[in-house]
């Protein structure tokens, strides 16, 4: 018997929830990010089944779009954050990567460059995010320098990125739309704000190019709502299995530093994963999993390799038995509830020692 932690990740699921996204913006061309190895689904997995479907792919460095080209990936690639350092320049005109500009420093490595095809690119600001961008004023003068630049193809694009879309209370979202629009008005590239949460709460934030990242992997973009809300599915179902089951007397602790102890004579089940499978220590006391379909919850600390479960709710479960973690039956977002961590965490955390596994269904 192998050790058994798995993530059975779904083609099917991923394509329903492009086609959700489809939905909700019509005919617009899309950005599928694949960065952080395709929020942990694997990179160049994850591409090749979205490639035939997408108009381009959003990877966070020029590592990441290279190995995507090596595997044989042909569609366009946006470095969302740009180049690093300038020779990337030359790799990104070579290899047609999409490149961001988002400093003044990139702007910089632009003086006195002759790249042997022309650049696309986007030049992104800070409606109010704080995060990447030009700040508004400054917008005028960088639009310049990209004009004046023999070695970059016109128009230029502009692109923003919302900071609280998932939080439709919040009065960031506003201003940030109201300050995108007036830019628009006047802009003759295409322009691109919405990511997954304002695909689906901000239909105005569409505009020439959505970039959806988190609800392609079927996680709710909207804060305290699911996933299902949206009718999208999970791409990934992180499993394992039940490697031992013992009852436990009364007054017995189970796990590290002894933080749970058994108010009655009780079966405890050990499962297969842990921290070193990115199954995050962090997790809350009494986070859910499913054993055999039944819901059962974590007791103790979670260790490296394992986890403990309270099976008083599956009184039938054996050494073997299948424990669901997060995926199929059982939303992520019940996982993280009430925690700091968010869906995207869980996802990035899991490690190439969990097996991972394509399904058609
Ligand atoms: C610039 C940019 N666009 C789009 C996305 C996608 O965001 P989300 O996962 O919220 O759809 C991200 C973040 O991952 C981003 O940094």
């Amino acid at each position: 018997m192998s050790r058994g932690a798995i993530a059975v990740l779904s083609s099917e699921n991923l394509l329903h929830n492009l086609a959700q996204i489809k939905a909700a913006a019509p005919s617009k061309p899309l950005i599928a990010m694949v960065k952080a190895n395709a929020f942990g689904h694997g990179i160049r997995s994850t591409a090749t089944r979205l490639e035939r479907h997408v108009d381009n792919l959003g990877v966070a460095s020029i590592e990441e779009a290279l190995a995507l080209r090596k595997i044989g990936v042909k569609c366009p690639i946006t470095l969302m954050e740009g180049v690093f350092e300038p020779d990337e320049l030359l790799i990104a005109a070579c290899q047609q990567f999409h490149v961001v500009f988002h400093d003044t420093i990139q702007l910089e490595w632009l003086k006195g460059l002759s790249l042997p095809r022309p650049l696309v690119t986007w030049l992104k600001v800070d409606t109010g995010m704080g995060r990447l961008g030009f700040a508004v004023g400054d917008v005028p003068h960088a639009l310049r320098v990209l004009k004046d630049c023999p070695s970059i193809k016109q128009p230029i694009g502009l692109m923003s990125h919302m900071g609280c879309a998932d939080d439709v209370n919040h009065p960031l979202n506003d201003i940030q739309l109201h300050a995108f629009a007036e830019l628009a008005k006047s802009w003759e590239g295409p322009k691109s704000l919405a990511n997954s949460a304002a695909i689906f709460a901000y239909p105005q934030s569409h505009y020439d190019v959505i970039r959806p990242g988190i609800c392609l992997y079927g996680v709710s973009p909207i804060k305290n709502k699911n996933a299902s809300d949206f009718n999208l599915k999970p791409v990934m179902t992180l499993q394992t299995r039940l490697i031992s089951v013992r009852k436990r007397p009364s007054s017995s602790f189970v796990g590290y530093g002894g933080t749970y102890q058994c108010d009655e004579p009780m079966n405890v089940g050990v499962i297969a994963i842990g921290y070193g499978d990115g199954y995050l220590r962090s997790l809350p006391p009494h986070t859910p999993v499913l054993v055999n379909g039944k819901k059962c919850h974590l007791v103790g600390r979670i260790s490296m390799d394992m986890a403990a479960i309270d099976l008083r709710s599956c009184p039938d479960a054996k050494v073997g038995d299948p424990v669901i973690l997060w995926g199929e039956g059982l939303p992520i977002e019940d996982i993280i509830e009430g925690s700091q961590i968010i869906s995207n965490e869980l996802l990035t955390s899991v490690q190439s020692r969990v097996t991972f596994h394509w399904t058609l269904s």
